[in-house]
């Protein structure tokens, strides 16, 4: 059995629910019951504070857990990076009130800086030679410029809406974060197998974004030989034998953009009854 801590609310709650039913791991939680068994018997979710997930994995409270790659370098938590995942992409960056006179990093000297994630700042601060005072707040930090309480803020920013709507404007990115699958260093010996099976499913379920299974009839041997020509697959595409001879069904991988230019080259090149799947995992 592991535990695995993931978000209990907030912009990771959703994509991460979703992506472990994808992987096979459904449960009923959220708002109250923030400990849940799985449909999975190796599996039991918690349900804890995003930012806590580090700490919680790094003492051993859950195997593994679903956070922001930024706080694991916020938490300063020993764990390690089982996989990165594909959803939570959000930047930390510098930001002042439009019209200020910082206009970059060497103008913070002395300068008031709100934010929540203090050891991202102090140690951007210390990289920069920057002596500025720390103001920490735990959230709704694009406010405190307009309380007059900070200067400048350093906080994560996604679409960019809420700085704009509070007139800020970015100065520097500190660093790019993702969301990804942490897990304890003891956990990632002990518990190595069930670990090792969430990470190839996850990465299984990323590897097949955006790509579909097509199958292709080729009903002559010159026919077949554009098929392969054309289908570019993962590795090269099955070619297997249909009843009737000299007829071939072909099968290959491709991706979702390319799959319409894929398409009418096999129909001009002779290709028959095209089919196109969903794919669920695909684990090179
Ligand atoms: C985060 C972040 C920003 C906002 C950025 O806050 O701290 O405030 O989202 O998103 P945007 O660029 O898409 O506007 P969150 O909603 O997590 O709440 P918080 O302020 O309480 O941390």
């Amino acid at each position: 059995m592991i535990k695995i801590a993931i978000p209990n609310k907030g912009r990771m709650y959703e994509p991460t629910k979703e992506m472990l039913a994808q992987a096979g791991i459904r449960f009923s939680g959220g708002e109250r019951k923030l400990v849940c068994r799985t449909t999975s018997k190796n599996v039991e979710i918690m349900l804890v504070r995003t930012e806590d997930i580090p700490k919680y994995v790094e003492i051993g409270a859950a195997d593994a857990g679903f956070t922001g790659s930024d706080l694991v370098v916020e938490s300063k938590a020993n764990v390690s990076i089982v996989t990165m995942l594909n959803y939570g992409a959000c930047r930390v960056v510098l930001a002042v009130p439009e019209g200020s006179k910082i206009k970059s990093v060497k103008d913070l000297q002395n300068k008031r800086v709100a934010t929540k994630l203090v050891n991202i700042a102090g140690e951007f601060f210390k990289n920069n030679r920057i002596n500025a005072k720390m103001f920490e707040v735990s959230g709704a930090v694009e406010i405190t410029p307009l309380l007059g309480v900070a200067d400048a803020i350093i906080d994560h920013v996604d679409t960019g809406a809420t700085l704009s709507a509070n007139r800020l404007v970015e100065i520097v990115t500190l660093l790019d974060s993702k969301a990804c699958l942490i897990a304890n260093k003891n956990s990632l010996v002990e518990k190595k197998k069930e670990i090792e099976e969430v990470k190839l499913s996850l990465q299984g379920i990323i590897g097949a974004e955006n790509m579909k299974y097509l199958m292709v009839n080729a009903p002559s041997d010159e026919i077949l030989k554009e098929v392969v020509r054309i289908l570019p697959a993962l590795e090269s595409p099955t070619v297997l034998k249909l009843a009737k001879q000299g007829k071939y069904a072909v099968h290959a991988v491709v991706s979702e953009q390319a799959l319409a230019g894929v398409v009418r080259r096999l129909k001009e090149a002779g290709g028959k009854d095209i089919l196109v799947l969903n794919l669920e995992k695909v684990i090179p």
